[in-house]
């Protein structure tokens, strides 16, 4: 969602700002804007759209600015539109704001009151407001965005400039990301390091209730008491992280590509050198705190629910114990029962995600161990988190989840297979079975990968559809509810997921000669009750897509189109290999189609607000 960057130095920095906004892109956005300020006069540029929109305006502003802050708006309160862009105020004091202000209203009635013009319909031009007030009282920012502080309920990261001290910016980080970057002569923060890491590998990560004064040589940081917080600085290996497309012509079908080795990275991580064991101490609890949970809850959003569901089927039979999957912003609200003896796991690509930083607070609340599955270190959820595992699967830009959904998986196995071995449920033999079988996998996923062009030209028989299903049993129905989340995201069709033994009882009232339907059907113990499922469809007319074995008979019969995979016993990794190919269909759908596919209309990579 919003993105936030800024830089004070000794250089000019406005096509610094500009490309910082540009790494921010992904986070997901629908306008932008540019505050610099330079001889004591604050420039604003804002712009509704795309950055590319943005950038003709960069001329207009003073090109030797050497302090400035860019935003990318992804519209809460108020269209998308130039007025509603951040940054907010140009006159004295000038805000970008991540966050939503939950009380927003009463304040603006207050300052309506006191005869205050709002020129956007933002919650974040309040802020603007109150410190205005507070500046002309007290002349100073700092106890200015102390004495607001208390009137503000919600979430903000914020980055504040004033006029008459350009030499300085205050960020303040109350439940949104926030990151001070650290240079030689020049500091830097933003919403997220990668926007950084041009100038950078040095990092102080911001805790909630903290505030910054950020100048070209020094950081002070206190906290909202006015008090002084010493912080760690983080360094980040940089040559490990890359941010390019590799010669594809989207972020995402590089991403799916990226899996082999993304899995062989998982792998290596996991197994030990002789390849018969796992490395037990990635699991972050000993054999007797695990033996002590009763209940795993695991708790997460979009995609990474989806590689939840499919979580607990790969890792109940494996922990021998009761796993709940539920949405994160469900559990947070629904007073779940839960104790010291409950495990809170929660998935997240981005590690910021705000219900499921929500639920694992509220589950520290409650005395639960949290352990959380994540790839970006440092983020929130990983510093709330008891322990966690990271998936270091790289950066993924794409705003549709794909190496980071197969990357969760795999490490769902894998905590299954350690947790299952610690306690006692699995032999070492069995063990090692497993781990013969999942060696294979990265060659699997790359044999997956060879059927991409047949793969698009079976997209182009589907991308002018209004509608589509996708259906699977057991470990194929989250497959299902993933599989139709990807084309509705990238392609803006309609999509649904069910459980093949589920049509019967109403999604079958759908099917006629107009609607594809995609059936995820490898070869497996269910594949009989699968086919039963598919000839109904076909005696209804309706069209299938089938995802499958080439050599499948009965699958290819029934099959107007099929998607193949090669095929294993082993259910866990087989739901890894047919993700593949439902990822290559809705990208190239989405192709097809024209649309975004990166960026996709309306959704953020990081959803940091409720
Ligand atoms: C957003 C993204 C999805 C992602 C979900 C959860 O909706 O667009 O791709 O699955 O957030 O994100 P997380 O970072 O917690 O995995």
């Amino acid at each position: 969602m919003c993105g936030i960057i800024g830089f004070v130095g000794s250089e000019p920095c406005v096509n610094d700002i500009f490309s910082g906004l540009q790494k921010l892109e992904y986070r997901g956005y629908d306008s932008s804007g540019i505050a610099v300020v330079n001889d004591g006069t604050i420039n604003v540029i804002k712009q509704k759209g795309k950055l590319s929109a943005l950038e003709p305006l960069l001329k207009s502003l003073p090109k030797s600015s050497k302090v400035g802050m860019g935003h990318t708006r992804w519209a809460t309160h108020g269209a998308p539109s130039v007025k509603n862009a951040h940054p907010h105020g140009e006159q004295r004091i000038c805000i970008v704001h991540n966050g939503i202000l939950d009380n927003y209203k009463e304040l603006k009635i207050d300052l309506l009151e006191e005869g205050k013009t709002f020129i956007s319909e933002t919650d974040s031009e309040v802020i603007v407001h109150l410190l205005q007030n507070e500046i002309e009282i007290a002349h100073d920012l700092m106890k200015g965005i102390l004495n607001i502080i208390p009137r503000l309920d919600g979430a903000y990261a914020l980055g504040i400039m004033e006029k008459d001290h350009p030499e300085e910016i205050f960020i303040v980080k109350q439940a949104s990301p926030l990151v001070i970057g650290l240079g030689e002569g020049e500091n830097f923060f933003a919403s997220d390091p990668l926007a950084l890491l041009s100038h950078t590998n040095r990092f102080i990560f911001l805790e909630d209730g903290e505030i910054a004064k950020i100048t070209k040589d020094e950081i002070k940081i206190w906290d909202f008491n006015g008090a002084e917080v010493e912080k760690d600085v983080v360094t980040f290996d940089s040559s490990e992280i890359s941010m390019e497309k590799s010669g594809y012509r989207h972020y995402m079908i590089k991403e799916i590509h990226d899996q082999p080795s993304v899995l062989r990275k998982t792998i290596n991580r996991w197994l030990t050198d002789d390849k018969k064991s796992l490395n037990f101490n990635l699991l972050g609890f000993s054999e007797n705190e695990l033996s002590q949970i009763k209940k795993i809850h695991i708790v997460a959003c979009g995609t990474a629910y989806y590689a939840g569901m499919l979580g607990k089927y790969v890792i109940e039979p494996l922990v021998q114990k009761c796993v709940e999957v539920e949405l994160a912003s469900e559990f947070r609200y629904r007073n779940p029962f839960i104790d010291k003896d409950t495990l809170i796991l929660s998935v997240t690509q981005s590690g910021e995600t705000a219900d499921t930083l929500a639920c694992v607070k509220y589950a520290k609340s409650k005395g639960c161990r949290t352990l959380s599955i994540c790839n970006v270190a440092f983020s929130s959820i990983p510093r709330e988190s008891d322990f966690t595992v990271y998936m270091e699967a790289g950066p993924e830009i794409g705003v549709a989840s794909t190496k980071a959904f197969t990357s969760m998986v795999l490490n769902f196995y894998f905590l299954g297979l350690g947790w299952g071995r610690l306690v006692g449920n699995l032999d070492r033999q069995t063990l090692e079975s497993h781990l013969e079988e999942v060696v294979q996998l990265p060659n699997l996923i790359e044999k997956t990968l060879n059927a991409e062009s047949l793969i698009s030209e079976v997209a182009g028989h589907y991308f002018e559809e209004h509608n589509c299903l996708f259906v699977g049993r057991n470990f194929f129905y989250p497959l299902a509810l993933e599989g139709a989340l990807k084309l509705k995201e990238v392609s803006y069709i309609h999509a649904e997921g069910y459980a093949g033994g589920e049509l019967k009882h109403g999604p079958i009232a759908l099917v006629d000669k107009t609607i594809p339907i995609l059936a995820i059907a490898p070869l497996s113990k269910d594949h009989s009750k699968m086919i039963s499922n598919l000839e109904e469809i076909y005696a209804r007319e309706g069209r299938i897509i089938g995802l499958g074995s080439i050599e499948d008979d009965k699958l290819r019969s029934l099959s107007k189109d099929l998607l193949p995979c090669p095929i294993v016993e082993n259910m866990a990794l087989q739901a890894i290999i047919c993700s593949v190919p439902l990822q290559i269909f809705a990208y190239y759908v989405a192709v097809h189609r024209g649309t975004d596919v990166d960026q996709p209309r309306n959704l953020a990579k990081s959803v940091t607000v409720e």
